[in-house]
């Protein structure tokens, strides 16, 4: 601070009130020289080495405080990414090589690494990004090396926290602009720690940062091809995702291109994890302490000028306080300062890129345009460079555009509820759901609203913390999948399967040649002169049995090639029918887990008692012969028993991070889940997939195997008579991949478990792009006899979302 022209011999206040800031520049001549150093032009860093920063195609870095060239870079072409992916591969059997103890010790000189050159980091990151010295000092930098040091911790006690689990292999990871070197140790450090080999690209306009982290790692000796960086635009990141050899995408950015890679990967078998968009809110009860709530909304908006995916950009008051806070919050602004990033007295640095300060400014017209009132603090704005004012819309109606889209600038928009129910409604009107704060001094309030937000992450009296140890992530149009924490580990392994594929008892299909009459079995018959009564099985939905809305019945052939039966040929509607029911089951997700228990159980033992006659259906379907059957039957039962014990004990975690207070990691049920059953195993494949959802509080809509579909629909007997309540199961029998494909674009279907075929995986995947739901999908059939592939936590895991409650304590 400075003070301009002190009244002389002026008392104590009047001195602070005529005290303005002065600059407070950080020194940016060392980063300068290293950018010079290298002819401010970069290669890709591929197998250990730098290529040559001429050849070819390149993309220019810009200062978004001065608009002033920083750099080049390479634009990176399919044949740089085939060559990334390829040093990768090479890479891979010497890094899964070494033990757990030794990926620690690279990891930790990479954390190591990152601290002794912080400022460097820091002042680059400033520079390039326009983002406040201050916050990459203090904020940016320092999570950077924690999350490698976190991650040196995983990869120490790798094999022993995750036996039976291994690394993906080649990772693909495509990041953003925001927080360049942050989303870089997001992405690079678990999938390193869990034994995966990694090809990365940074944003177009941000990657000096990771250019930097490339040579850091050459300098530690990280083995050649274990870390690639290839820079360039979208189209490099569209190379990486449509390579076929990398195993597993990871993306961060824009929800329009998160779907994008939805559908390119959809049936490649590529594992996926999208963080994607949000529009998240920030709730003020009429207790709530005011002053905090301000800082709390400088914080959530103002911070990297809003270019935050979880920013706060939705202030919802409590009517009663609306004006008294917006007019703190106007005053607030106006102290706010904004100016040059390396200037440690400001709070606001600048967008970063002209393209995304137009499409910041085009959005605050529209608001206008839309009836929205617009309040901009009086102060004057730098003339140069990319910078955007504090911005602060009031009269916002709910369904305004501004009120809707992502704006990713420091733009926020303040609507009023009543009640409690209103401020949920309002919250959740959204197509994202990554995070939310909750501000009031009444935790039994907060932490009421807290699980009825539909989002990942909500801090309860404070907004945009994070660690390493938390995981991070939302649902929805704001992707699936964690970052940080355990769960965010498990993103980057998979189960080893303790066996190969069995081959399926199943007899192969008879041909029914067309035109012929079908014949039913003789069992269906009481008497060779009468008729058999009529047992065509219905759909059960809403805890029902109904009719199929197509008016078909579709017949079953036995493994002797005769008509064992029929079912109802479901459609497009039926499946309707269930989702609404499965909504209003909704009870099933609020039971305790003792609860669900009890439940699971009774099903296990009402199928117990008619063991026999299941084992029986199951022979006559599918040709097995009668040990298998009844094994079959046998494991089903155990099945039910292994998650009416899971029910009361997946809990979650309350993870350590560096705050007073707690970090609840809450496993959350994901909804409605669509579950289509493989045709080997019609009883165990189905259960195996519809218990360990029922057992964390999913509603379920099965269709069941297709060839097979007769133990689904004698199971629902059993079901009614286990105490299930209404819709928590629905059964819709007929075709599988056009069901699952309807239940893939449903919007109300929350996620699709699908085993079938390939064609019928990527069919799934890509209807479910639409709304961004997650999708879990396989094809090449499991053991599920086995307990150690058939059931368990890798089941369990899917079966939930985690969210994470930040609660700080203490006056
Ligand atoms: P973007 O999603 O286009 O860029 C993110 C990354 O994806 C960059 O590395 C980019 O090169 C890459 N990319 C672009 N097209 C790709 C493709 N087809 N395949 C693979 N990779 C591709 O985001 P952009 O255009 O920079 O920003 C636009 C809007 O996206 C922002 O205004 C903001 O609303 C949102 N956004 C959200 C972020 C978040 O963290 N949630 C981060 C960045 C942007």
């Amino acid at each position: 601070m400075s003070t301009s022209n002190p009244p002389a011999g002026g008392s104590v206040r009047e001195i602070f009130d005529t005290m303005s800031y002065g600059p407070a520049p950080e020194g940016d001549a060392v980063v300068r020289a290293w950018l010079a150093g290298h002819g401010s032009a970069f290669g890709h860093y591929i197998g250990g080495a730098f290529t040559s920063p001429t050849a070819g195609e390149s993309v220019s870095v810009h200062d978004p405080a001065t608009g002033a060239r920083l750099a080049r870079v390479a634009q990176g072409s399919a044949h740089d990414v085939a060559a990334a992916v390829a040093a990768a591969r090479a890479a891979l059997p010497g890094w899964q090589a070494l033990d757990d103890h030794a990926r620690a010790r690279w990891l930790y000189a990479m954390a190591r690494g990152i601290q002794k050159h912080a400022r460097h980091f820091a002042v680059l990151e400033s520079i390039d990004n326009g983002k406040p010295i201050r916050e990459t000092r203090d904020i940016d930098i320092p999570l950077v090396a924690r999350h490698f040091s976190y991650h040196a911790g995983w990869a120490q006690l790798l094999s022993a926290e995750f036996p039976g689990q291994h690394a993906y292999g080649v990772v693909g990871q495509v990041i953003p602009w925001n927080f360049p070197l942050l989303m870089l140790a997001w992405k690079v450090a678990p999938a390193l720690a869990a034994g995966n080999t990694v090809v990365l690209k940074p944003a177009e306009y941000t990657p000096l940062t990771a250019l930097r982290f490339a040579e850091l790692v050459h300098e530690i000796g990280l083995p050649p091809g274990v870390f690639n960086l290839v820079t360039g635009d979208g189209r490099t990141g569209a190379a990486i995702v449509e390579h076929p050899d990398v195993d597993k995408i990871a993306f961060t950015g824009s929800t329009e291109v998160g779907r994008a890679i939805r559908v390119a990967t959809a049936g490649s078998g590529k594992g996926l994890s999208l963080e994607l968009g949000g529009k998240s809110p920030f709730i003020v009860f009429e207790d709530a302490d005011l002053d905090s709530v301000v800082e709390g909304v400088v914080d959530a908006i103002w911070f990297n000028q809003g270019q935050v995916c979880c920013a706060g950009s939705r202030l919802l008051v409590q009517e009663g306080v609306s004006d008294q806070l917006i007019g703190k919050l106007r005053d607030r602004m106006e102290r706010l300062r904004i100016g040059s990033p390396l200037d440690k007295a400001i709070d606001m640095g600048a967008i970063v890129s002209p393209v995304q300060l137009e499409r910041i400014r085009q959005l605050c017209a529209l608001g206008i345009e839309e009836g929205a009132t617009c309040w901009q603090p009086s102060w004057a704005m730098p003339a140069d460079g990319s910078f955007h004012p504090p911005t602060l819309f009031t009269d916002v109606a709910p369904s305004a555009t501004i009120a809707q889209v992502e704006i990713f600038g420091p733009v926020l928009v303040s609507m009023t509820f009543r009640t409690p129910e209103e401020a949920v409604a309002l919250a959740n009107n959204t197509p994202f759901g990554l995070a939310a704060s909750v501000w009031s001094e009444n935790i039994n309030l907060a932490l009421d609203i807290a699980p009825k937000l539909k989002c990942g992450v909500v801090w309860i009296n404070s907004t945009n913390l994070f660690d390493a140890a938390a995981g991070f992530g939302g649902y929805r149009e704001s992707g699936f999948g964690r970052e940080g924490g355990r769960e965010g580990l498990g993103e980057y392994l998979k189960p080893v399967r303790a066996h190969e594929p069995a081959p399926s008892p199943v007899a192969p299909a008879p041909v029914h040649p067309a035109g012929q009459g079908h014949e039913l079995d003789h069992e269906d018959r009481t008497s060779a002169a009468l008729p058999a009564i009529d047992r065509t099985p219905k759909l059960f939905i809403g805890g029902k049995q109904v009719r199929s809305d197509s008016g078909y019945s579709r017949p079953i052939q036995g493994a002797a090639g005769r008509v064992v039966g029929e079912v109802g040929d479901g459609n497009r509607k039926d499946l309707r029918n269930a989702v609404e029911a499965a909504h209003a089951g909704a009870g099933w997700s609020k039971l305790s887990g003792h609860q669900r228990s009890q439940i699971l159980f009774y099903i296990a033992e009402n199928l117990s008692a008619r063991a026999t006659e299941f084992a029986e259906r199951i022979a006559a379907m599918t040709g097995a012969a009668p040990p298998e059957a009844v094994s079959e039957v046998e494991a089903s039962i155990s099945r039910l028993f292994t998650y009416g014990a899971w029910a009361d004990k997946h809990d979650g975690a309350i993870h350590d991070v560096p705050l007073r207070g707690v970090a609840l990691a809450m496993h959350e049920p994901i909804g409605v889940v669509g579950v289509a059953c493989p045709d080997p195993y019609p009883l165990l494949g189905l259960v195996s997939l519809v218990a360990p959802l029922l057992a964390t509080g999913n509603r379920v809509i099965a269709v069941p195997s297709e060839r097979f579909p007769l133990s689904a629909t004698d199971f629902y007997s059993v079901l009614e008579t286990s105490d299930v309540p209404a819709g928590a199961v629905n059964i819709v029998t007929g075709s599988r991949d056009p069901l699952a494909i309807v239940l893939a674009q449903h919007d109300d279907v929350d996620a699709v478990w699908y085993v079938g075929s390939q064609a019928g995986a990527a069919a799934v995947e890509r209807a479910s792009a639409a709304n961004l739901k997650r999708t879990w999908t396989e094809w090449d059939g499991r053991e599920w006899l086995d307990p150690r592939c058939g059931e368990g936590r890798e089941f369990l895991r899917r079966s939930v979302h985690v969210k994470n409650i930040w609660i700080p304590y203490g006056e």
